[in-house]
Order: C-alpha cells, then sequence, then structure tokens
C-alpha cells in the first residue's frame, strides 16, 4: 500500500511518522512542491491523504488527477465524504485528539466513515497504528455530524476555554498570573482522572455538588467585582448540579436553592 500526504500541517506531521512505523511507504506533498508535484505525488499512491483546512478539502480534491482504485481520505470530523466525490472512492479517518505538534496518535479513537472493504481495511490500519477504530455511520447525517464534532471540540478546546477562565478569576484573586496553569492543570487532571475510574457523576465535587450555596454566591460576588462575566460559571454549575442530582447527592431544597441561585442567562460584560 502506497500514501500520498496532501498538506503538511499538524495532522500530517502525526499522521505520517505513524504511517511511517507501520511500515507504510509515505510520500507528501506540500503546496509549495508546485501543483505539478503535488499532482504526481497523489498519482503514485493508492491512497491519498488529504490533511488540509477543512475548507480547502473539496477544491484540493477537485485538483487532483484520480484514477481507478485509487482511495481519496480526509481526517477532518466536520467535513462530509461528498467533499472527496472528484475520487473513485471516499473515506474519513478522523484521530480524536487535539494536535499542535509531533503528536503521538497511539491509544486515541479514530472515526472512521466508509463502507464494505474500505471500512475493513481502515479499522485494521487503525490498528495497526494503535489507534482505536470507531466506526461512524456511513453516509453520516449532516446533524449527526456536527454534533459529534462539537463533541469533540468541546471536550478538547472546550476545556482550555474553562481554564482560560479559571485563570482570568486567578488573576483577579491578586495571584501570579505565571502560577495558574501551573496549579490548575493538575486540578484538571485529577478530575479527570477521577471521572475516568469513577464516571461524570461519581466525580463531581465542588460547592454546587456539596450543595454549599453560599459559596457558590460569594464565587459569582467575586466574578462581578472582579468585572468578569458569569455566564460561564453558571451554565457549568447548571451542568453540575444536574450531575450531582444524577449521583443523589443533594436534597429538594438544597436543588431548589441551588437552581434559583444559577438561574439566568448571566451576565456578559462587553469587553474591548
Ligand atoms: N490539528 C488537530 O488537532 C486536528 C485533529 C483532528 C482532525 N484534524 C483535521 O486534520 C486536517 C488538517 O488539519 P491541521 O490541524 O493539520 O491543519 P494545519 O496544521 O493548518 O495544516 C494544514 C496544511 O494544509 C496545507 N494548506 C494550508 N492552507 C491550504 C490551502 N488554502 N489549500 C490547500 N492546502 C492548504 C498546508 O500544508 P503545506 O504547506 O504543506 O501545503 C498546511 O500545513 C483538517 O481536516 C482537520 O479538521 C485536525
Amino acid at each position: 500500500m502506497t500514501h500520498a500526504v496532501i498538506g503538511y500541517g499538524r495532522m500530517a506531521k502525526a499522521l505520517v511518522p505513524a504511517l511511517q512505523a507501520a511500515g507504510e511507504e509515505v510520500v507528501i506533498a506540500r503546496r509549495a512542491d508546485g501543483a505539478a508535484a503535488v499532482a504526481d505525488a497523489a498519482r503514485s499512491a493508492d491512497w491519498v491523504w488529504l490533511t488540509v483546512p477543512d475548507d480547502h478539502i473539496a477544491a484540493t480534491a477537485a485538483a487532483l488527477p484520480w484514477r481507478t482504485g485509487q482511495l481519496a481520505l480526509h481526517c477532518s470530523g466536520a467535513t462530509p465524504l461528498t467533499a472527496l466525490a472528484p475520487a473513485p472512492a471516499a473515506a474519513s479517518f478522523h484521530p480524536l485528539k487535539l494536535l499542535a505538534g509531533d503528536a503521538d496518535l497511539a491509544g486515541v479513537h479514530v472515526g472512521i466513515e466508509a463502507d464494505g472493504v474500505r471500512r475493513r481495511e481502515l479499522q485494521a490500519l487503525a490498528e495497526r497504528l494503535g489507534l482505536i477504530p470507531l466506526i461512524l455511520p456511513s453516509p453520516m447525517g449532516a446533524q449527526a455530524r456536527a454534533a459529534y464534532h462539537a463533541a469533540a471540540n468541546l471536550a478538547a478546546s472546550g476545556v482550555l476555554a474553562v481554564l482560560a477562565e479559571a485563570s482570568a478569576l486567578w488573576a483577579a484573586a491578586g495571584l501570579a498570573a505565571d502560577d495558574a496553569l501551573p496549579a490548575l492543570l493538575p486540578l484538571t487532571r485529577g478530575a479527570l482522572d477521577t471521572a475516568a475510574l469513577r464516571g461524570l457523576a461519581g466525580a463531581v465535587s465542588g460547592p454546587v455538588a456539596r450543595g454549599d450555596t453560599r459559596v457558590l454566591a460569594r464565587h459569582l460576588e467575586a466574578l462581578a467585582s472582579a468585572g468578569l462575566d458569569n455566564d460561564l460559571l453558571l451554565a457549568l454549575g447548571r451542568r453540575q448540579l444536574a450531575l450531582a442530582e444524577a449521583a443523589g447527592r443533594l436534597g429538594g431544597p438544597q436543588v431548589a436553592a441551588l437552581r434559583a441561585l444559577l438561574a439566568g442567562p448571566g451576565t456578559r460584560l462587553h469587553r474591548p
């Protein structure tokens, strides 16, 4: 099996070493090589991976000289296979990992959208690369695809946004900004490790899960006096309340008091 990888960005820098380590023959083609060289690379391969930004997958596929027997692949969780329509066959292989450099894909789930024999081939490839295959519906409906991709984004970059908010509160406490991430990240890791063992409802802790309404009220006051938005704290508080209720940790009056405190869309301050 020979592979051409078109576009050498974050995904390709993780995928190419993984393919090579599994003994696959890989040629990389970059825009800087020129259109003819990219076309030659694509022509030479059995499988052609389009590891370009999502918005450019369709145009890149349309510009390549496809031949019978080739498979076009993209690694996007958000893009339908119709973007690869100019190719004789299409599939997607979407590693569920935030990649920001030379990342290792081992142990990561990979969403696979493919039919028949291609599905089995990709499943086998995933296993050889040390990934965990996750077979997606094929074709995947637009709404399901968007929900799947939103879930993945929330689980990765969404957590980063929560940590950015926590760091802003840390600074509002007058603590050194440089200490924020080193002090807060172990909390995040600990919560994730506990959730992996006990599930989300079994792991949730803090004032909402304990029913400490006065502590929560002071959190909200601290945000207000620091001039910070409270929309995220309120929204996440409501989700924590649902987890605590699912765990059976709170009595009716506690739930009612927390709901009242957490109600509403929150205050959104418009900062430049
Ligand atoms: N990064 C992640 O965390 C992650 C995770 C899962 C899935 N993905 C998916 O992987 C795919 C690639 O994402 P990425 O994060 O690797 O992106 P990226 O780091 O921005 O790299 C994309 C590469 O595509 C080429 N490229 C850039 N603009 C282009 C254009 N206008 N037309 C054609 N090619 C262009 C460039 O390579 P050359 O300069 O070499 O041509 C660039 O390095 C996307 O479908 C994305 O959804 C990414």
